[in-house]
Parts: C-alpha cells; structure tokens; sequence
C-alpha cells in the first residue's frame, strides 16, 4: 500500500530552488526547462509557486536539518503549503526517511531520476506519496527535453556523474552514484544548443571530471583534451573550462593541451585535501603529496600563468597537529589563487565516520582559521599581481551600481567595469587597475589606432 496524502489540484505554476554545487545549477536547468515544456510556469520572484522543487546539497554538515527548517518556511500564512518536491543528494541519502519525518513532503526524487519528475508530480496530485531514487544515469539526458532558447553567457554542461573513488570522508559516491561518462555526441548536441542559445564560454562539469572518457563521432577513445579541444571548433563559443577535477585523472594530454589550447581557460580546480601522506592514505585519496606536486609542477610548465584552486579538509579523523602543519606546508609550496577549505564532518556510512581519533571542534576552528588566513593571503596577492595588467574579460552579470557590468578574467576573477556602450555576453580587453580580495576593477583599454 503506498503512503498516501490528500489528493492537490495539478500545479500551474512552480519554483526550483538549487542549493550546493555547480552540478546542482545545472540540474536546477533542466528541472526548470522540462517542467516549462510541460506547461507549467515558472513563478515570478516573490509570488506563491503550486509546486516548489527543494535541489538539496548533502555535502555539508547538518544537510538534512537545513531542508526540514526549508520546508517548514514554506508553509503560507494561511496554513496552506505548495506541493513540494525534495531533489538533489539529500533526497538520494535519506529516501523514504524524509516522508516519514515530514508529512509535507509530496515528492522524493534523486539526482539520476528527477526526468520522472512529470509522472511523480501526477502521482502527488492524486494524493500518493511519490519517490523515485533509482539510479539510470544515463537514461536522465535521453529523456530530457534538448536546452532551452535562452542560456546564461556562461553556462554549466554536465559530461560526467559519479564517482568511483570512495574517499572515505564523501557521500558523493552514494549519493551520485558510479562514474558514467555521457556520450560524445550528446555533449557536442548539447554544447552547440548552448552557445546557438548564447553562451559564450561553457564548463564542464563532473564529480570527476578529468576522468570523462567516451568515443568521439569517429570511433576513437578520447579523453578530456579530446572534449575540449572539439568543443574549441565551435564558433561563437569563446571559453571552456571545466570541473571538479581529481589529480590522478590529469593526463598527459589534458595537460598539453593546456599548453596549446588557447579557448582552454589558464584555470585548475584541483583539490589535494591534506598536505600530508598518512592523512592522504587514511582518506583513500590514492594520490600522494609528491604526485599531485608533480602534476602542478607539469600544468605550469604547460601553462606557466595558471590559476590554481583547491579543496581542504582540516581535523580529518586522527589529524595531528604536525600533520595540520603540513597542509599549510602544501599550500605555501603551490600558492593557490582561491581554496575551499573545511573542517571534516562525518556523515553516516561513509567510513571516516567510525574512524578513531574524531578532532575536537575547537582544534578544527583553530586549524581553519589558520589555514583560511593564509589562503586568504595569497588569494589577495594572486588578484593584485594583476593590477596593471591587459586581458579580455567577459561580460556576465549586471553590477550594483548603474551601467556597471561584471566580467570574469580567464582566471576566474570577478572584475567590474563600467562602461555605459557594452552588454552582457561581450567580451572586452580591460587594464585591471586596482584589486580587492575578492574582485577587481578595471577600465577598457584603449584601442589601438587602425
Ligand atoms: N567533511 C568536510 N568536508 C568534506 N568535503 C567532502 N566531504 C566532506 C566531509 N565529510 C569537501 C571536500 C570536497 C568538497 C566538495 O567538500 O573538500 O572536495
Ligand atoms: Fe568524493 Fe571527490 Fe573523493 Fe569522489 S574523488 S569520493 S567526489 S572527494
């Protein structure tokens, strides 16, 4: 017998509201673009929505709470709630649990099965509980509708889900489910309806990125480098860039073609997680200090002006306070542009939960503020090696002050600009002159006489 609710008028109007990573953006997309197909339409900001889809993230501490105090703020003053749909990666780690907690959730739906969507928003309306976390990845992009008319000048494209490396610290291979590369030919479809939609730079996204392998249209095993320098021959598409990446899977020719690959942006999201060997191992990271070392020293040999950001974990199970110091050793040595950085929380199932030696909270605060100053630092001395600097920006957002536009530099820095004859979508040589921590300002250069 499923579990039922009362039965709701099918929903007119719906909002999708996207939390976490970039993935979950571009998930949020193609929720909003199918449900649009369908008939329904989107809710103007501040308005009631019949339907609200929650695309939830799992990787921070305390995930599942933030989304039971979400749905409780979505009740009306009048008693009355919309149906409410929970996607993402809480939805795949807690399942049925969430409808037995809650009686004001309609929907469950993971992050393979949210195509279902339609028949589960049919199910909630004639008042059965309505859960799907199967896990058909592929089946999701054949079952989407192709991209929508409009998309952002930047824009995400997934190439890759999952993941098979089992960190032992990371739900993402429980929640995302097994590494699966979606094929060549989807991607090359989907990339062109993006820049014949307006994008000018695309990224491409994965849990693992760099270990997207496929066949391209010829037969032939291609890689990453393969990807990219394909997607480089579109016209009208200016940048690619691509993410999150895991050190191992850089190969010899992702790397050369950073080297050569001038729409291949100078920027590598590479995260290492610990500067130190055992704590390495204890997290089954499979890298080593010297090999990803090694990597960096190659992709800046490629390309010697890349950026370079990164992901840390601080208090892992067991950290010592030398082993702590040998992360800021680590990042000394490679002098990210902009890191991540944590304190460890354990979440259930995964392995490092149950490990001896769980760091006390205040010796985790004390090592993330630590190593936060120092990425800090170098963060704002990368943006002011900047200063006095020429480099083409693209135009993204809108600033907040009149006429003022915000473009990124190949490096991924925000710069604003404010020049009342350009648009968004346009890319523009700048002198960056001056910088903050965070962003920089810059004037268009000249141009030269012709
Ligand atoms: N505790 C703290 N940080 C984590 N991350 C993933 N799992 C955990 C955890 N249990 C961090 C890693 C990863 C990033 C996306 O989130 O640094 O690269
Ligand atoms: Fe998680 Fe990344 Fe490790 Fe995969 S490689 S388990 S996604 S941290």
């Amino acid at each position: 017998m499923p579990a039922t609710t009362s039965p709701k008028p099918a929903p007119q109007t719906f909002r999708v509201k996207s939390f976490g990573c970039q993935m979950n953006v571009y998930d949020g997309e193609r929720m909003t673009e199918m449900l649009a197909a369908q008939g329904l339409t989107q809710a103007g900001e501040g308005v009631d929505a019949d339907l609200v889809v929650l695309n939830t993230c799992h990787i921070r501490e305390k995930a599942a709470e933030k989304v039971y105090s979400d749905i409780g703020r979505l009740r009306r003053d009048d008693g009355s709630r919309p149906m409410i749909a929970v996607a993402g990666c809480v939805a795949q780690a807690e399942g049925p649990e969430i409808t037995r907690r809650t009686k004001s959730v309609d929907i469950v739906v993971g992050p393979q099965a949210y195509h279902r969507l339609p028949e589960l928003i049919a199910k909630a309306a004639a008042g059965e509980v309505a859960l799907d976390t199967d896990m058909p990845a592929i089946s999701k992009f054949d079952a989407l509708p192709a991209r929508g008319r409009s998309a952002r000048v930047s824009a995400f494209l997934t190439v890759q889900e999952g993941c098979d490396k089992f960190c032992t610290y990371c739900v993402v291979p429980y929640t995302r489910g097994a590494e699966v590369s979606r094929p060549w030919g989807q991607i090359m479809d989907e990339a062109r309806a993006l820049v014949d939609a307006g994008a000018r730079e695309i990224t491409l996204l994965g849990q693992n990125v760099n270990a997207w392998t496929g066949e391209d249209d010829k037969g032939r095993v291609q890689g990453m480098d393969g990807l990219a320098r394909e997607l480089a021959k579109l016209g009208g598409l200016e940048r690619i860039r691509y993410t999150t990446s895991h050190p191992n899977d850089m190969s010899d020719g992702l790397i050369a073609a950073h080297g050569d690959e001038p729409k291949l942006m100078p920027f590598l999201h590479l995260p290492v997680q610990s500067g130190n060997d055992r704590i390495l191992k204890a997290m089954n990271r499979s890298h080593s200090v010297d090999s990803y070392l090694r990597v960096i020293e190659r992709v800046r040999e490629a390309r010697p002006d890349i950026a370079l950001s990164g992901d840390f974990i601080v208090g892992f199970p067991s950290e010592t306070d030398a082993e702590f110091e040998d992360t800021l050793k680590i990042v000394e040595q490679v002098r990210y542009a902009q890191c991540y950085s944590f304190k460890y929380s354990p979440r259930p199932g995964t392995p490092a939960a149950d490990m001896d030696g769980q760091v006390r909270p205040e010796v985790m605060d004390e090592r993330l503020a630590r190593l936060q100053a120092l990425i800090n630092r170098h963060q704002v001395e990368f943006n002011a090696a900047t200063v006095g600097r020429r480099t083409d920006i693209l135009l993204e957002r809108k600033g907040r002050h009149p006429g003022q536009l915000i473009g990124k530099t190949p490096w991924l820095q925000s710069v604003h600009v404010t020049v009342p004859e350009l648009f968004i979508g346009d890319m523009v040589e700048v002198d960056i002159i001056s910088a903050g921590p965070n962003s920089l300002a810059g004037e268009p250069s000249r141009r030269k006489a012709a």
